[in-house]
């Protein structure tokens, strides 16, 4: 038996915090920016596009993910997936979103860096209509060069006040955090924020946590879970606060198991772990599917339901004003029967 349904995870006032907005491309969405930008796909179906979704590890998704992206080409797509994020996230009780984009993935097909931030831009203003406060963060491809990640800072800097952060994600294979010190410097003295990927069971998962925590200097990690490895760095990320950025559903698609367990001991030793959907279009689920799939999967408490939203609203980067208000309404769905 659920110890939580499916209103009570809604009803949790809760930020997402790991949404690749390329990730939430839906079929239908795919197909109707397909034929609104003339682009030939070769799919024509919805169960056509799904065809497509092949794949076992993160290599294999991201072969599948890249290409899925050429729909996207005006101002008025990046706005529209967006905002059709943005509705699914208000229907599942996220009242602060923030959101990961992939400029190198556009840039590199000839998409102006301006055309998507002004895009995605103007979604994240219509957000608090929706009972939504958005925010974005910027993440460079790791499978591309440090010089490339250098050209897409620059190129952002017109932008800063509407980017909140700066993160690093794609092919972590062959790709370690050093190669992106020194842009990542350079992005913190330019005011952004600092978070990066160290996906689930890669080559030497835990020596990549070990230099985004001490070296890299982040406040989160996506993802994370193989911090578990060197119970020294986990009392290191608990006493620094350090937040992580789990995805159970996301897990279950790039290896073999949701690491459900792995989750919930971080949970359990106290670590600032919070979930999220990562690409819910190709991963089969949205935040509220995240946290019911792990709640059921470990049997968690109420209480422990409810503490993994207090976690993604205290490492969120809202600034504390919102994050007080918040967490007020927090203790008040818990305190609720
Ligand atoms: N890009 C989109 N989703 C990703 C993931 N889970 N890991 C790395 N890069 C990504
Ligand atoms: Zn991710």
């Amino acid at each position: 038996m659920p110890v939580v349904d499916r209103e009570f995870v809604t009803a949790l006032p809760k930020a997402e915090l790991h949404l690749h907005i390329e990730g939430t491309l839906e079929p239908e969405l795919k197909l109707e920016l397909a034929r609104r930008n003339g682009v030939d796909i070769e799919q024509d179906t919805v169960e056509d596009v799904r065809a497509t979704y092949d794949f076992t590890d993160l290599t294999s998704f991201l072969a599948v993910y890249y290409p899925a992206m050429e729909v996207l080409v005006t101002e008025q797509d990046f706005h529209d997936l967006a905002l059709a994020y943005l509705e699914r996230a208000a229907a599942d009780g996220v009242v602060r979103a923030e959101i990961f984009f992939d400029p190198q993935a556009h840039t590199s097909r000839g998409v102006p860096f301006s055309i998507v931030v002004d895009g995605l831009w103007s979604a994240v203003q219509e957000a608090p209509s929706l009972g939504v406060d958005a925010a974005l963060i910027m993440c460079f491809l790791r499978d591309m060069s440090a010089e490339s990640a250098r050209e897409t800072l620059e190129a952002s800097l017109p932008y800063r006040d509407r980017i909140v952060g700066v993160g690093l994600d794609s092919d972590e294979r062959g790709n370690p955090p050093e190669k992106f010190a020194a842009v990542f410097a350079a992005a913190k003295e330019a005011g952004y924020r600092l978070t990066m990927h160290c996906d689930v069971d890669q080559d030497d998962a835990i020596g990549h946590i070990a230099t985004v925590m001490d070296e890299i200097g982040v406040e989160r990690i996506d993802h994370g879970s193989n911090i578990l490895e060197d119970p020294a760095l986990v009392a290191e990320a608990k006493q620094r606060g350090i937040g992580f950025t789990c995805c159970p559903l996301s897990n279950s698609f790039v290896t073999e198991q949701m690491k459900g367990a792995e989750i919930t001991e971080l949970l359990r030793s106290g670590l600032k772990v919070s979930i999220a959907s990562d690409d819910p279009s190709y991963f089969g689920g949205y935040v509220a599917d995240n946290i019911l799939a792990l709640a059921e999967a470990q049997q968690l408490t109420r209480e422990e339901v409810v503490t993994l939203a207090r976690n993604s609203l205290e490492i969120s980067w809202a600034g504390d004003e919102a994050t007080q208000g918040w967490l007020r309404r927090l203790d008040e769905v818990a305190a609720q029967g």
